[in-house]
């Protein structure tokens, strides 16, 4: 499986981008990580998920913090399930056929489609708020990024590409550049993608009951060391229900928690007890704390282990580069000779 080239793969192409903006959270990792592992454990599928590291850059990170969290990210990628034959980890900025794709796509994107994009909108609306100029702290990275995005698909030629609800608006984007493209160039030249849109149902609630993000800052860390995590979970905001008293489950970001990770037999046997009345959110969180680390132990050695040994690392990675840059130099061969380069 390994023998096959870039090229030649027939596989369904499963592709997707993490932006590397700090260390993975529980939420990251039921939400997005865990049911792309689950994909990529199906053979028929080539998975392709790369660290998003020229999109971070809008941000303008400090380049010494950008470096490392891209290798955080990129070995928490493989120990979180992904390290497999079928599965290519690369990062963004090294597959230059991204960046000249987009470079091309750049000139069949009406300027309009990228002032109705949601990161943009929201940038012109907090500006609009605060009365500044419209476009204040806004640069062309951010305002540009939806087709940034659309190269990262349409030049691995991914046939779907799984990701959140907030990402849905980037996808249709995608799909209708590879048309303007098509409807400009030549038909066939970039492959449409489909959407796997990973429904909300799966959302995770963060230390005070919403959802659980980094700008909220209410999250609890993957690989974190357990007295961490077990720190983060007492700090969970629960009513003041007394342990005796019958309690909602449903209402309980406790139980929300435990329904990702615990096996079901748990949590049936301690919603029952939050409807009948006899558990309290201390041993609740203990148990919590107790399952979670039984998840994330392995996890947390693998990624441990991969950091510790940079030069395999970046040999891992590397090997992902070689086989990304091949599939994407095709792509872009056919699209340069399409707009006639
Ligand atoms: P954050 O909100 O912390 O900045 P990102 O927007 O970077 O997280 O999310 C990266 C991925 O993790 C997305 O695909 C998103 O669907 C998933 N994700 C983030 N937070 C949660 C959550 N609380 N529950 C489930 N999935 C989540
Ligand atoms: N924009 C995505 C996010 O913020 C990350 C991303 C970049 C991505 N390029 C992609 C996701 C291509 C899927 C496909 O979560």
């Amino acid at each position: 499986m390994t023998s096959r080239s870039a090229t030649t793969d027939r596989r369904t192409a499963t592709l997707t981008g993490v932006q590397p903006t700090g260390d993975l959270h529980l939420g990251n990792y039921a939400g997005a990580i865990r049911p792309l592992a689950r994909l990529a454990a199906e053979e028929h599928r080539a998975v392709y998920v790369f660290v998003a590291d020229l999109h971070a850059l809008n941000s303008r990170p400090a380049p010494a913090a950008l470096s490392e969290r891209t290798r955080r990210l990129a070995a928490a990628l493989l120990a979180c399930g992904l390290e497999r034959p079928n599965v290519h980890v690369y990062r963004q900025s090294r597959v230059p056929a991204i960046a000249r794709l987009a470079a091309l796509l750049r000139n069949v994107t009406a300027k309009g489609l990228l002032n109705r994009a949601h990161a943009y909108k929201a940038a012109v609306a907090a500006n609009a708020e605060a009365g500044r100029d419209r476009d204040h702290g806004v640069n062309v990275g951010l305002y540009d990024y939806p087709v940034l995005m659309a190269a990262d698909i349409l030049a691995l030629g991914a046939d779907e590409v799984p990701v959140g609800a907030d990402q849905a608006q980037h996808l249709e984007i995608a799909v209708d550049l590879a048309r303007q493209f098509a409807r400009a160039y030549r038909t066939g030249a970039l492959r449409e993608p489909r959407a796997l849109i990973t429904d909300g149902v799966g959302t995770l609630p963060g230390l005070d009951g919403r959802k659980m993000s980094k700008s909220y800052d209410n999250t609890i860390g993957l690989l974190a060391d357990a007295e961490v995590t077990a720190g983060r979970i007492r700090r969970i905001v629960t009513d003041s229900t007394a342990p005796d008293r019958p309690k909602d489950p449903d209402a309980c970001p406790l139980v929300a928690l435990l329904r990702a990770f615990a096996d079901p037999a748990t949590v049936e046997e301690v919603e029952t007890r939050y409807r009948e009345g006899g558990i309290g959110y201390g041993e609740v969180k203990a148990l919590l704390a107790e399952v979670i680390e039984q998840h994330a132990a392995p996890l947390r050695r693998r990624h441990e282990q991969l950091l510790a040994d940079p030069a395999a690392l970046e040999e891992r990675l590397s090997r992902g580069e070689r086989h990304a840059r091949e599939r994407a130099d095709q792509v872009l061969a056919r699209a340069m000779t399409a707009v006639g380069l």
